[in-house]
């Protein structure tokens, strides 16, 4: 079977249920007795536990008591539910910090933090290494074999924020060090004889500079640093219990750290995912915003399941706008996440606090501790539907398309003096190609630039600022053996230090790829006014004679023997080529030299789709803004269909052929299938 083994071992349901603090109630047994009671109305059967609680575990240092936890792990197991015991390291002990300020984070201008809020211990400190390995070992060694151990939730949402201590800085001249060997070869790559930057000693380094190509290094080492504390967080989880999967909350997209290195050391993807449903206008943007986010997750692992560990049934306490989701939206949210790959959706949080922070933060379980609340039963009914997908569990999603985000990409750009300083927008880029496909039902995996992707039929780079090296070789060959790739504006500038491509972009011998030379690029103001004629004779838009609006930035290019497409519309480079394709070996090489709107990519990747043989869900048929479909199948006897409409009006939705069950209602359904707005469903084929 084309299928993947449950994330929990022997566990074939799906995982739900939420981030669970006891340790908060220890003094009123009562809230315990009734939390127990709750979770089995709303069908729940896994809980993240004691990822803040290293204080309730080690009062006095080298003191451990576990009864509580004992307890709960016990009760858990009773009623057959599971735990993702969490390591406490994201949250240091006051005492500690006290003791030991070196594990307190050191700011840039060298003053060390007191005691505070939590994600902020330096990962390079022995000492806080040595008390997080202690207290995992404890922890590890005493609930290795307990029945409600399902695995690990490592820490908590790892952050890169810099720690400029003394260690930290050692320890990034050590990184340098090791990345080029030599002074000469840094200086090379950080084009030294610019502003006198030439270092004559890896003392002279401190990371403080305004230099891109040291950011991002630094950057590369902040990655690397928490890395390596989360390899040395994880060494006794393994040495007790090497059966456990083990994962850690990563933030969607954060920007601070290469989550790609961090996957590297999960058993699963887990993450947090928290849209911000404001605006009905925004709701098939937010939808797509976060599908992306989970088609990255998949994508980490090769197709495999994630787990969505922490999301709001209601509001947050730190959005904006303390915005109730209307209804349908918290189910289509769960359903999204399934519908792109999760074998788990889960809560933050299963009940409130009554004090400190987070005590307004939306929960399963409100302060008056009732299940008649609009938001217990939206849980429990979500529950039910999800206790009947057991079938869903391991079941894949089969994409023809990869989309690539890199994050070293991102740094070089966003650290980059220019060529623009505003509207650089890398991820709204990529979400905005990511979008098209959305629209049109074409499931996509999200891949970073060091991921294969032979097996693809359609590679899609949008603005991959930075290639690294050897990754034009890999798209050339890619093409020449029959792949399509679309790239955009703004790729294939720089190298991995930065340091621009001299042979005329895109460079890196894309040049020839492309059959394109760029010139130049072109940054508007608001007032500006550009745009991309499509003339339905070059046969690749044919239904379209159209123009589109161009925004923000155009290259000005040269054919250099690709086929033409679309041209300028306005200014004095009108009639001058912005979109194009080259035949390259037996493959072919698609440009947008310029930022559009959805509906340019939209139409576009609509006509490259049908070229190319890529299957719409949903066929031809083009819906209104915020209907999308997916699918999740076995390849064999198992296919479910996902179909959300998110848009503000109802719309009937053409079933592809076949009969379906709708498994939550257990209606049986083919042809035709009205949807509401905001509503969602799940079907399985008969
Ligand atoms: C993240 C954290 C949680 C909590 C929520 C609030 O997901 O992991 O501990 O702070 O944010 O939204
Ligand atoms: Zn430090």
């Amino acid at each position: 079977m084309n299928c993947f083994q449950p994330v929990i071992k022997d566990f074939t349901h799906i995982l739900y249920g939420g981030d669970y603090n006891p340790d908060q109630w220890l003094h009123a047994p009562d809230v315990i007795n009734h939390d127990f009671k709750l979770m089995n109305l709303a069908h729940c059967n896994t809980f993240s536990v004691g990822i803040f609680s290293w204080t309730s575990y080690e009062r006095t240092e080298g003191v451990f008591s576990f009864d509580w936890l004992d307890r709960i792990m016990d009760r858990m197991a009773d009623d057959n539910k599971k735990v993702f015991l969490a390591t406490p390291s994201g949250a240091k002990p006051a005492w500690m910090a006290l003791k030991y300020p070196e594990i307190c984070r050191v700011d840039k201008n060298g003053v060390r933090e007191h005691f505070q809020g939590r994600h902020n211990h330096c990962f390079s400190s022995p000492v806080y290494r040595e008390k997080v390995n202690l207290i995992n070992s404890k922890l590890a060694e005493r609930y290795a074999s307990h029945p409600a151990l399902a695995g690990w939730h490592v820490s908590n949402e790892y952050r890169g924020t810099g720690c400029w201590c003394p260690l930290c800085q050692a320890k990034f001249r050590e990184f340098l060090q090791t990345r080029y060997q030599t002074l000469d070869a840094l200086n090379s790559a950080w084009w030294g004889p610019f502003w006198n930057h030439i270092y004559t000693s890896w003392n002279e380094i401190f990371p403080f500079d305004l230099s891109d190509a040291m950011q991002i290094d630094w950057m590369r080492f902040l990655t690397d640093n928490c890395f390596d504390f989360m390899r040395s967080e994880i060494a006794p989880l393994k040495r007790f219990s090497p059966d456990k999967p083990i994962t850690t909350n990563m933030m969607g997209f954060y920007h601070e750290i290469n989550y790609w290195k961090i996957a590297e050391l999960c058993d699963f993807i887990a993450d947090d995912c928290y849209p911000e449903w404001n605006n009905q206008a925004r709701f098939p943007r937010i939808a797509a915003e976060f599908s992306i986010k989970h088609d990255m997750h998949r994508s980490m692992k090769n197709g495999k399941p994630f787990v969505m560990l922490e999301s709001a049934p209601s509001a947050t306490n730190w959005a904006c706008y303390h915005k109730l989701k209307r209804p349908g939206i918290h189910k289509a949210e769960m359903l999204n996440a399934l519908a792109h790959g999760a074998d788990g959706v889960m809560y933050f949080q299963w009940r409130k606090s009554q004090g400190n922070l987070e005590k307004f933060h939306g929960a399963v379980v409100d302060h008056a501790g009732s299940e008649n609340t609009r938001v217990f039963h939206e849980v429990a009914e979500v529950g039910s539907l999800c206790s009947k997908l057991d079938s869903l569990v391991g079941t894949v999603t089969p994409a023809q398309v990869a989309l690539v985000y890199d994050w070293e990409s991102l740094w070089n750009i966003d650290l980059s003096g220019g060529p623009t300083q505003h509207n650089k927008k890398y991820l709204i880029t990529a979400t905005d190609h990511y979008k098209a496909f959305w629209n049109l039902s074409i499931p996509v995996d999200v891949i970073d630039s060091q991921r294969d992707f032979s097996k693809y039929k359609l590679l899609v780079i949008p603005m991959l600022f930075m290639f690294p090296e050897g990754y034009a070789e890999k798209v050339a060959r890619f093409v020449e053996q029959g792949g399509t790739v679309v790239m955009s504006y703004l790729s294939a500038y720089v190298n991995e230090s930065g340091k621009c491509y001299l042979d005329g972009w895109p460079g890196d011998g894309m040049r020839k790829v492309f059959g394109i030379w760029n010139e130049e690029l072109d940054g508007f103001d608001p007032d500006s006014v550009q745009s991309i004629c499509i003339r339905h004779e070059n046969g690749i838009m044919p239904d379209h004679n159209q123009n589109y609006r161009v925004l923000e930035m155009a290259e000005r290019i040269h054919s250099e023997g690709a086929q033409v497409i679309g041209t300028y519309g306005n200014d004095f480079y009108a009639g001058e080529p912005a979109v194009t394709q080259n035949s390259y070996g037996a493959g072919n090489a698609f440009y947008i030299a310029a930022r559009t709107g959805e509906d340019f990519l939209t139409d576009f990747y609509a006509a490259i789709s049908a070229r190319k043989g890529i299957k719409k869900i949903l066929g031809e048929k083009r819906y209104p803004d915020g209907v999308h479909a997916t699918i999740r199948t076995d390849f064999e006897n198992r296919e479910f269909l996902f179909l959300f409409n998110m848009g503000g009006n109802p719309v009937t939705i053409e079933l592809p052929d076949g009969n379906f069950l709708n498994v939550e209602n257990g209606a049986s359904c083919s042809g035709a299938l009205p949807l509401n707005k905001l509503e969602s469903c799940v079907l399985k084929r008969l």
